[in-house]
């Protein structure tokens, strides 16, 4: 089932714009999970050779950093100036990346027409404004191009992994200021339903899923309580300090003897061609 809604609630106006602000934006470049590269490659339309990408809402440039590896080029946009400190930071010790930097947002996206041959919205299309985003993705981007869309959340088939999902994901928040992935509907248990797509209105477009193995290990069940502060959800929550000792817990309970913590993960992806 697609979500019906164009905006996100108004509470969620304050999580979106977190990001860089409430959420350190360098402790989130550093817990948040990074995508496999397999992931990368099928959210890009599994190319031959180096293409022109837009990483739309990049952040401090995850997915940017994993496409430049992959040899292709790359233009990030996103409206936050700490999280793109993040990624200018990394551009200065990377000087032969070949990755560009620029405030824009989604819904007016700052290249020009027919310009990129894939479009990859890693994490973020939940924030974004589906029509107006859908509209400035088919804008910019060639003849044939991919939209790709990915989310990586913890692997619902593990209980502790659930748990804890349903913890960063904000079902244990109540209320409108619910899931990271709830302005669209995109949450764990949807992702993981097979019938279940974005909303993404795209004319003509093919579109595909597939999803990746991603675990992740954390030094420490300390990193894990600070992974839970990057996501907006328990970053705004008034119950915070409650939530974020459930998630110590839920770590710990899974802590090897070496006090690190393997986070079972799984990347969900949506793929779009356009004629
Ligand atoms: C969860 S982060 C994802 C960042 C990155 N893509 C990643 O995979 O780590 C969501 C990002 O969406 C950005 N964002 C929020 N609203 C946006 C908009 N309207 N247009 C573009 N980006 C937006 C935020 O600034 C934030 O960096």
């Amino acid at each position: 089932m697609e979500p019906p809604e164009d905006r996100p609630e108004a509470d969620d106006e304050a999580r979106r714009t977190s990001f860089g602000t409430l959420v350190d934006a360098e402790r989130y470049d550093r817990l948040r999970p990074d995508h496999p590269d397999e992931a990368v490659d099928w959210l890009t339309g599994e190319p031959d050779g180096p293409l022109d990408v837009l990483d739309l809402a990049a952040g401090t440039g995850k997915v940017s950093r994993a496409l430049a590896r992959r040899g292709h080029r790359v233009v990030a946009v996103d409206p936050s100036d700490g999280m793109l400190a993040v990624l200018r930071h990394w551009l200065v010790e990377s000087p032969r990346a070949q990755v560009r930097a620029v405030a824009g947002t989604a819904e007016q996206v700052p290249l020009p027409d027919s310009s990129v041959d894939a479009v990859v919205v890693g994490q973020a299309w939940h924030w974004l404004r589906p029509a107006a985003a859908a509209a400035e993705v088919a804008r910019v981007l060639r003849p044939g191009g991919v939209l790709g869309l990915s989310w990586v959340v913890r692997d619902l088939r593990v209980g502790w992994a659930a748990e804890l999902e349903a913890l960063f994901g904000g079902e244990g928040l109540g209320g409108a200021t619910g899931a990271d992935e709830a302005a669209q509907g995109a949450s764990a248990r949807d992702l993981a339903d097979a019938q279940w797509w974005p909303r993404v209105p795209l004319r003509g477009a093919v579109r595909e899923r597939a999803a990746f193995p991603a675990a992740q290990r954390l030094a420490s069940v300390d990193d894990v309580v600070a992974l839970a502060s990057t996501y907006s959800g328990l970053a705004v929550s008034r119950r915070r300090e409650g939530l974020l000792q459930r998630v110590r817990e839920l770590a710990a309970s899974a802590a090897r003897p070496d006090g690190s913590v393997l986070l079972p993960q799984v990347c969900h992806c949506f793929r779009y061609r356009l004629p």
